[in-house]
């Protein structure tokens, strides 16, 4: 049994993050998710691990310092093997296996037929977090021997995914966002495959938005007699392809943190909860309400961070208040009246108060870049 991580895409609802920042590694809970997701896969007892990556491209974006326009090479690609590496930090062996171009789920497979080599294998969107983990998932597949076996989550809202319908636990139609859906079933970002998988993905045709479709792929192995079983999944899964998916995950990931403090707090600040603070960290006169991660080398003075916050390496707070929240790398918040809530800030960004007059709001966004002001 081998896996196939999914680390390309476009990450269109995630910009401007993905501007410049493959969002399969952006921080839950201070840990990319791509990790939870390798972590998951080498408990499943798999070793051998493809991970589908995209070619660089060129941004325009405003520099750091001039603001003036300039064409940046974004490399993802490059900060997933950075990131990754040759796996063995998570019992791995990782290959990388280049995508020249999101065409889909589908086509991803198609391109790892070499790597699988006739094996079976366990399909994982990058972006997506299984609380408990894929293992038995992989048991049941191994002991029941389907050609294809996909996992499901009951979801509120099933028109917006491809919704699965079901005899007993076979698999007998799928439909990509269906108007009526027959069942509250949603594929989730995981399958398992054997070999058969390939005949299926060379018989079918890009869908009408360019790509081949995994749920395309999945159907035309039913169609043609093949046995595709179905997993409803119990614990809690997210897709963090979204702002809103992301906070959440980040806030159920934390939900679970233990209190460590490796820091320097001062004994004017109150703690309550479980909050993290890594080494080198300075927290002075504020107020930390758990559960909440605080990376390292971080400074937060005369501050208020509340529940569901990840502030992450080297990140800088100053009379200011944060909540459920995530804070990249650097990045700075200082003198703001109103708390900050419910918010994704990348790395190396400045949020601050002028004192220039006229009072207005001035700004300095990225392409892409959402900001709601009161
Ligand atoms: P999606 O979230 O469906 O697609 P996307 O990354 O293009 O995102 P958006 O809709 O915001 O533009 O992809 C699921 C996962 O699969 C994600 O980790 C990216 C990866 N992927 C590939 O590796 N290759 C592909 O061709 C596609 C479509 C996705």
């Amino acid at each position: 049994m081998k896996a196939l991580v999914l680390a390309g895409g476009r990450g269109t609802r995630l910009r401007p993050i993905t501007h410049t920042r493959a969002k399969q590694l952006v921080p839950v809970a201070n840990k990319p998710v791509l990790d939870f997701g390798l972590e998951s896969i080498a408990a499943a007892g798999i070793k051998e691990v493809g991970i589908i990556v995209s070619d660089p491209r060129e941004m325009l974006q405003p520099d750091h310092r001039t603001g003036e326009m300039i064409t940046v090479l974004v490399n993802s690609q490059a900060e997933i093997r950075a990131a990754v590496g040759d796996g063995s930090r998570f019992g791995l062996k990782v290959t990388y296996i280049e995508q020249e171009a999101p065409l889909g789920l589908a086509h991803a497979v198609k391109i790892s037929e070499e790597f699988m080599a006739g094996d079976s294998f366990v399909m994982y969107l990058g972006d997506n977090l299984i609380k408990d983990g894929i293992t038995h998932f992989v048991r049941e597949f191994e002991a029941e021997k389907p050609d294809a076996q996909i996992l499901l989550a009951q979801v509120a809202r099933p028109w917006e995914f491809g919704v699965a319908e079901l005899q007993g636990e076979r698999v007998v139609r799928l439909e990509e966002k269906p108007k009526q859906p027959k069942s509250d079933l949603a594929l989730v970002g995981v399958y398992l495959f054997t070999s058969s998988i390939f005949d299926a993905v060379r018989a079918i045709k890009p869908s009408a938005r360019g790509e081949l479709e995994i749920t395309d792929a999945i159907q035309h192995m039913i169609t043609t007699g093949r046995n595709v079983r179905s997993h409803v999944i119990r614990g809690w899964w997210k897709d963090t392809g979204r702002v809103e998916d992301l906070l959440e995950a980040n806030r159920i990931v934390l939900a679970d943190l233990e209190r460590r403090i490796e820091g320097t707090v001062d004994s004017a600040t109150v703690i309550e909860g479980a909050v993290e603070i890594g080494p080198g960290t300075v927290v002075e006169r504020s107020h930390l309400r758990g559960p909440l991660i605080i990376g390292s080398d971080a400074r937060i003075s005369d501050a208020y961070v509340g529940p569901f916050t990840a502030l992450a390496d080297g990140v800088k707070l100053e009379r200011c208040e944060v909540e459920h929240s995530i804070v990249l790398d650097r990045s700075e918040i200082r003198d703001i009246d109103s708390r900050i809530e419910s918010s994704l800030i990348g790395r190396d960004v400045v949020v601050t108060a002028s004192d220039v007059r006229p009072r207005a709001h001035r700004l300095m966004l990225g392409d892409s870049s959402r900001v709601e002001l009161s």
